[in-house]
């Protein structure tokens, strides 16, 4: 225990046994302490406050018109919802009017994209290639960084397994393990090698934790789980940040077995501070210290300002309860400075690895944002990420791919036309006029005589306009309709009862199918969505989700069989509203789910299968994926394991497929699930071409947290499947034996 927690433990601080100070290696620590030692306590507190620019609203905006004095007292640390080299510019020479001229830091959403904006996370997560998903991260940190920004508010790593949740767009999907290993490559992406690189932006975890749990899938609801399940589904992508070097994490609204996130000691203090050694920015969301109030977990603004600071949040986002209740709590002595220190060090320690001590204008460079802005690389970036993240979901009667086609065809549906659709929620600086729809798509590959619009139905209200629908349908060879639901159904405040996409998009389906003709159904969304009666009547159906600013290039690369699709679920698609929360790797339960029904785990009025399972999606090529191998079958438990399969393309056209490893620890000294993603190859095989590839299982594959919560691996018979999806898979076993 430091010094410090010792004297605060002496003051009866009830966290001060959990209070971990901040370490921070030279350079930095002489110069992080000398301007600490000049500052007055409410200099310091300044650091502390972050307050939301104009360029957007992305929560409740309170009206205040002394924002910019107080940047100039030097009671400000940061601002959000900043971008420009030149606004940032304005508001950093007001930080240099204060007294101690510490820089100010700017932050953002850039969740997918600046101003090249790349396919929502959900979507990006089904191409299931890490590289990319490093790379558009990188890509977005350039753009941001020479548009002034020094901080992006993610990556978002919030597991969930419930598709009601608007906010499952931003995340991963519904698997820990894929899960963890996104959140590190969008880590890594943003971030780089070092955050004095300005084409590199501090990322942020978030949000910590456990936030996609929200009870019935409503955003800001309560979230209540055993120790066990929080450790094991929803804190490993947070903990892999850690390790990745995270330079801040965000807590989130929701309260969590009791204790709202943002004032829990428990997450902040004791895991993320202590136990995993943190030494980067906690900062709240916004407002939700001052929200702490509205949970009944506080009586005012000033004690959600004790709660926070003692729980372990750094940086208050537009609550003002630091400013306006923090510097009363320390003068009285019920709140140690140590803990008001401990976060402005951490503060002004990002403040100097980001090189803003030495120039705090280095971002604000209008030449390198003019010629980094939307340049030829990012655009290709961008299409190559939405043709990776699209999944063919059904492709009967090879409706797919249009290759070489030389009649017409009929696109119909409003979405299709739509540009501001095609960005998605979180777009950030994405100017609609810049996204590529799919008709512009379809125009420039066929020509614009070749396609017939139709918009099908109206986009505001979805009311049906069949008769020029089908007018266009009968003068074209082949249709291919947009249907689903629009941007703003996903994202922050955006849950639904009901994902079924509207019901006039089903029925247009269906009208086109009853043409005679081949339908090509573009599914276009923010998260897993119910479209039983379109998929009935589609002879193929490509999942788009919302891909940005190159949308319509990057679908008609796969429409035209340019890029054979290669994308694969990174959620499961229920059947049934009713299904919901439901994800692949269950557990068994006493009665396990049956045809059969009867006394068994399942519903007498639906069938458990999704409609389409996790890791679920087609290519225009077929492949054959063999049985695991193992060279033995007993395996000590420190050994790692290795197991083999041979993939082999036994289709007529090249193309990618993602060999999934899913491993099942039989008996376990607590259950466990019946099947758990562990290993994925991705091979780009020609027709006809085979290859063996190679799983290596280790501690960080096999384990996982027994009742103690304790990460162990232990030993007994597993069973390990290889396949193209979590559901069609071979299977062998194999025995980890002490
Ligand atoms: C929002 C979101 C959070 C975002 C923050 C700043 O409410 O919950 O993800 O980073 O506010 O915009």
């Amino acid at each position: 225990m430091t010094l410090c927690a010792l004297l605060l433990l002496l003051c009866g601080c009830s966290s001060g046994d959990r209070f971990r100070e901040v370490a921070i290696e030279e350079p930095y620590a002489h110069k992080v302490d000398s301007v600490l030692s000049l500052m007055t306590l409410e200099e310091k507190i300044g650091q502390l406050n972050q307050y939301t620019g104009n360029y957007q609203a992305t929560g409740p905006v309170i009206d205040d018109t002394t924002k910019i004095e107080q940047i100039k007292k030097g009671r400000v640390g940061s601002m959000l919802n900043i971008k420009g080299a030149h606004q940032t510019r304005e508001l950093q020479e007001y930080a240099m009017q204060s007294r101690l001229r510490i820089p100010l830091l700017f932050g953002l959403d850039v969740i997918h994209g600046m101003r090249t904006i790349y396919p929502i996370p959900l979507g990006e997560a089904a191409s299931f290639d890490l590289d990319l998903i490093r790379r558009t991260a990188a890509g977005a940190a350039r753009e941001a960084a020479a548009q002034g920004v020094h901080w992006t508010f993610a990556p978002m790593m919030d597991i969930s397994r419930d598709a009601r949740w608007g906010r499952v767009m931003e995340g991963a999907g519904e698997d820990t393990w894929y899960g963890t290993h996104v959140a590190q490559a969008r880590v890594e992406g943003f971030q780089g090698k070092s955050l004095a690189d300005v084409s590199t932006v501090m990322a942020c975890a978030k949000h910590f934790a456990a936030y996609g749990a929200c009870i019935a899938g409503k955003d800001y609801n309560t979230v209540d789980m055993s120790l066990l399940t929080l450790h094991e589904i929803y804190l490993p992508p947070f903990r892999a940040a850690v390790a990745s070097g995270a330079a801040s994490f965000m807590n989130s609204f929701n309260d969590l077995n009791g204790i709202p996130a943002t004032g829990n000691t428990y997450l902040q203090r004791q895991l993320l501070k202590g136990d995993w050694a943190f030494n980067g920015v906690t900062v709240s969301d916004w407002g939700s210290i001052g929200e702490m109030v509205a949970h009944g977990y506080v009586p005012d603004l000033q004690e959600a300002a004790r709660a926070a600071i003692l729980a372990g949040c750094d940086m208050d986002m537009e609550s003002r309860a630091y400013v306006s209740g923090l510097q009363e709590l320390v003068e009285k002595g019920e709140v140690p400075e140590a803990y008001v220190d401990d976060a402005v060090r951490r503060i002004l320690l990002k403040k100097f690895q980001l090189g803003l001590f030495d120039d705090p204008f280095r971002y604000c460079d209008p030449e390198r944002e003019a010629q980094t802005v939307l340049c030829d690389s990012l655009r290709m970036l961008a299409r190559e990420a939405g043709k990776k993240s699209v999944v063919l979901l059904k492709n009967d009667n090879a409706a797919l791919p249009l290759k070489d086609f030389k009649g017409k065809i009929a696109l119909i549906g409003a979405l299709a036309d739509s540009k501001v659709d095609m960005r998605g929620s979180w777009a950030n600086e994405g100017i609609v006029e810049e996204m590529v729809t799919v008709r512009e798509g379809l125009e420039a590959r066929y020509g614009k005589s070749n396609v017939i619009y139709a918009d099908g139905y109206d986009l505001e209200t979805n009311r049906l306009q069949l008769p020029q629908a089908l007018n266009a349908a009968r003068r074209a060879d082949i249709i291919v309709v947009a249907v689903g639901e629009r941007y703003f159904h996903s994202g922050e405040a955006k849950s639904k009862a009901d994902i079924s996409i509207p019901k006039e998009h089903q029925e247009l389906v269906s009208a086109l199918k009853g043409t005679g003709k081949k339908v090509v159904t573009l599914l276009m969304g923010g998260r897993p969505m119910i479209f039983d009666e379109a998929a009935a009547h589609s002879d193929a159906v490509l999942l788009t989700w919302w891909l940005g600013t190159e949308a319509g290039n990057a679908i008609t690369d796969v429409l035209s069989g340019d890029y054979n699709p290669s994308g694969k679920l990174p959620m499961t698609f229920p059947a049934h509203i009713g299904q919901i929360p439901i994800y692949y790797n269950y557990k068994s339960t006493g009665r396990p789910e049956s045809k059969q029904r009867g006394y068994t785990c399942c519903y007498q009025d639906i069938d458990f299968e999704p409609a389409y399972p996790f890791g679920y999606g087609l290519s225009y090529t077929t492949f054959e994926i063999d049985a695991p191998t193992l060279e033995k079958r007993e395996w000590g438990l420190d050994e790692e394991v290795v197991v083999k399969t041979t993939v082999r393309n036994t289709g007529s056209c090249a193309g990618k497929e993602t060999v999934q490893l899913y491993l099942r620890d039989l008996v376990g000294s607590v259950t466990r699930p019946v099947k758990e993603l562990r290993g994925f190859r991705q091979v780009f095989l020609q027709p006809g071409e085979e290859t063996e590839v190679s799983f290596t299982l280790g501690k960080d594959e096999l384990g996982f947290y027994n009742a103690d919560l304790e990460y162990v691996v232990e030993p007994g018979t597993f069973c390990v499947m290889c396949g193209p999806d979590s559901k069609n898979v071979k299977s062998a076993e194999f025995e980890l034996v002490p």
